[in-house]
């Protein structure tokens, strides 16, 4: 058996069998909406093999159950690339959302915006990406599934579906490119020019391996960031990674009125 069918055996020896519905992974600053979920936590101390992610603001735990009478799936911390140099760090976990049968995903992420119409505290939705850090998860990779097709990575029918929770309960979500820096170092100014004149909207350091993953995997995904700042030298501001964790929360409340309504609504 595969190591991700035999996790996902151990984690339905304490969570049950249902597939979930929707996966989740949360962004840095996110991590509240895990303690929403009604169901059970299991660390990722506990899942051998699992990324084990050390980014404060994180909180690296499995949690499945119901939130709004659906059952998801929520990673509660992430591992990024430039914590271990692999992009492919998240597969396991994905993998293992497959084996439970989960065909869905929703990233979450806190990003930079590039544009000033998007402000901190706002949300973007992805509707596609740019993989500027220049490397994929899916490198070494020995078959022809390889060559996953990402013309319409971002799923039209998850982003349909978010975008009509957010209309009806009032909430700005607009759409936009994201754009993948390895960090853990912010941006330039000159890069966040260079960015922009590339066509993204934010910046952030994830997401875009986990997209790429789950299309590989056969998963359904849809992103959506937490805008934290404005991109380096756009406002008068320092940006740092506690200002990231104080500014989350805000959006992550939008985020979560939009989650809560689109499974309603399911
Ligand atoms: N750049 C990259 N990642 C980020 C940012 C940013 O400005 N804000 C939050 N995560």
């Amino acid at each position: 058996m595969s190591k991700s069918a035999e996790l996902a055996r151990l984690i339905q020896s304490r969570a049950g069998d249902e597939p979930p519905r929707l996966g989740l992974i949360l962004g840095s600053g996110l991590g509240h909406l895990a303690d929403q979920v009604q169901g059970v936590a299991i660390p990722y101390s506990d899942l051998p093999g699992f990324p084990q992610t050390g980014v404060s603001g994180h909180n690296p735990r499995l949690v499945i159950g119901d939130l709004e009478g659906v059952r998801v799936a929520v990673f509660g911390g992430r591992a990024h690339y430039y914590e271990h140099g692999n992009p492919a760090e998240m597969r396991l976990p994905l993998e293992i959302l497959r084996d439970l049968g989960c065909d869905s995903l929703l990233l979450t992420n806190a990003a930079g915006s590039l544009r000033d119409d998007i402000r901190p505290g706002g949300l973007m939705m992805l509707n596609d990406h740019i993989a500027f850090a220049g490397t994929n998860p899916l490198i070494g990779e020995p078959t022809d599934a390889r060559f996953v097709p990402m013309t319409a990575a971002h799923d039209a029918g998850l982003r349909a579906g978010l975008s009509a929770a957010a209309q009806a309960e009032g909430v700005d979500l607009p759409e936009g490119v994201y754009c993948w820096f390895s960090g853990p170092s912010f941006e330039t100014p000159a890069e966040i020019r260079a960015a922009r004149i590339l066509g993204a909207d934010a910046v952030g350091m994830s997401t875009v391996p986990e997209v790429i993953l789950a299309r590989f995997l056969g998963l359904r995904v849809a992103a959506v960031s937490v805008i934290t700042n404005m991109g380096a030298g756009m406002a008068d501001e320092q940006i740092s990674h506690d200002q990231t964790k104080a500014v989350a929360p805000l959006g992550a409340a939008k985020l979560e009125t939009v989650l809560r309504r689109y499974l309603r609504d399911l």
